[in-house]
């Protein structure tokens, strides 16, 4: 079966799923996005990513494309004509088509909203979970608002590239000698008290959806966390790591830079989270 996207109102088969050149996400990357999971026919954690794609919107002084009821109808709609049970759903507005010009286009130009979804494997996270994935370092070079989650990506596509080329799965980003997060999850250890340790919220991370559940998971298992900034390494001395994101869930890290964390196996509080990550997630 073709897979379908949605674009500008209409449902249409991928291949005719085109915007036009003008498109300001096109050429300024002036646009933002959410990628949502959808697990056994129930979309995880989606107040939490509708809330930040509206915050985003608003950072950026961006008109909403449509209402969050809309906007529900049209993601339901979407996994349905997909005919998917389990998917990731990209979700991406921009500021419109308008000629060529850096400057807001017009107040009455239109927002683009297109979204796709793809077929996403519970089992086979699991079975990445079990065995754990390296991470490598990479310089955060990125702007000073990475807590909007815009489609400016670039930095984040070379870091993850490096990443690939290293035959690891992400790229923790540092700066300053601190881990601030990965190329598309967050960052985290856990010391050898067993206190989890991630990057506090500012505008030097993106506030993962999975992150803030994480915390409440971990606040439910009376796991003690504490949000600051940890070095590399701090990371190569910790008892376990972990990457946090929608598309990742929990997933241990198992090396940093080819460096084997702990015994160089996934962690117990790390999956220990996972499994609770999942529970919750399933009844939100
Ligand atoms: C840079 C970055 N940080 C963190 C995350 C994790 O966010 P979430 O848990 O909402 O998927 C992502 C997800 O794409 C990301 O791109």
């Amino acid at each position: 079966m073709a897979a379908t996207a949605y674009v500008n109102g209409s449902f249409v088969p991928m291949r005719d799923a085109l915007v036009p050149i003008e498109d300001r996400g096109y050429q300024f990357a002036d646009g933002i996005y959410e990628v949502c999971l959808y697990i056994d026919g129930r979309y995880w954690d989606l107040d939490g990513h509708l809330t930040r794609m509206e915050r985003s919107l608003r950072e950026l002084r961006m008109a909403a494309p449509m209402s969050r009821e809309a906007l529900q109808i049209v993601m339901a709609e979407l996994v349905r004509r997909n005919r998917l049970k389990n998917a990731l759903v990209y979700i991406q507005a921009t500021r419109g088509v308008a000629p060529r010009n850096h400057a807001f286009p017009p107040p009455q130009t239109p927002p683009s909203l297109v979204m796709t979804a793809k077929r996403f494997d519970l089992d086979g996270s699991d079975a990445i979970a079990a065995k754990g994935v390296g991470v490598i370092t990479q310089p955060d070079i990125r702007w000073g608002r990475v807590d909007i989650k815009t489609v400016s990506l670039l930095p984040n596509v070379l870091a993850k590239q490096a990443a690939r080329e290293a035959k690891a799965a992400e790229a923790w980003l540092v700066r300053d000698g601190v881990v601030t997060e990965g190329s598309s999850s967050n960052a985290w250890i856990v010391d050898s008290d067993g206190t989890l340790i991630t990057h506090p919220k500012g505008f030097e991370i993106l506030g993962g959806i999975t992150r803030e559940t994480a915390l409440a998971c971990a606040a439910d298992l009376q796991i003690k966390v504490h949000e600051r900034p940890f070095t590399v390494n701090e990371a190569k001395s910790a008892a376990e790591a972990f990457i946090t994101s929608a598309t990742n869930l929990v997933t241990p890290v198992v090396s940093v830079d080819g460096a084997p964390i702990g015994d160089g196996a996934p962690g117990p509080v790390a999956m220990r989270l996972r499994e609770a990550y999942k529970l919750r997630a399933r009844r939100a």
